[in-house]
């Protein structure tokens, strides 16, 4: 009798390194946006994105579901979970190590790099921005 159990459908996971961003572990990952600088944590399951604009981080956004390529962003390091099939990630860029935040959640701390966005501090910290 086989009592395996089915496993559930593959997932695409992004990892720009083994280790997580500061090397410790959590259960509440935290996010490290380059160049700022600054920290943000996640909520389990929640994606990079919608954690930022929550706790008042601003980052160039379109249509938050992989379809505009806006939140593109370069993963440092960690490792995320990206749902397959996003319009606006090549194969080539994921390979590059580019995410987008809109559909990436945290497996752990990660860094991000978004220079691509052209924000400056200002903008970035601009709670208005964020809503
Ligand atoms: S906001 Fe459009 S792809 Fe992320």
């Amino acid at each position: 009798m086989d009592d395996r159990v089915p496993l559930a459908p593959p997932r695409s996971r992004r990892s720009a390194s083994a280790r997580s961003a500061n090397g410790g572990e959590s259960n509440i990952p935290e996010i490290r946006v380059l160049p700022f600088d600054r920290t943000f944590s996640t909520d389990d399951g929640e994606k990079i994105l919608l954690a930022a604009l929550r706790q008042g981080f601003y980052l160039r956004h379109g249509c938050k579901n992989g379809g505009c390529g806006t939140c593109k962003a370069k993963l440092v390091e960690g490792e995320v979970d990206l749902p397959p099939g996003l319009m606006a990630l090549s194969r080539d860029e994921e390979a590059d190590g580019w995410v987008l935040l809109c559909s990436s959640t945290p497996c752990g701390n990660c860094t991000i790099d978004v220079s691509i966005m052209e924000l400056n501090e200002n903008e970035f910290l601009d709670e208005s921005a964020s809503t």
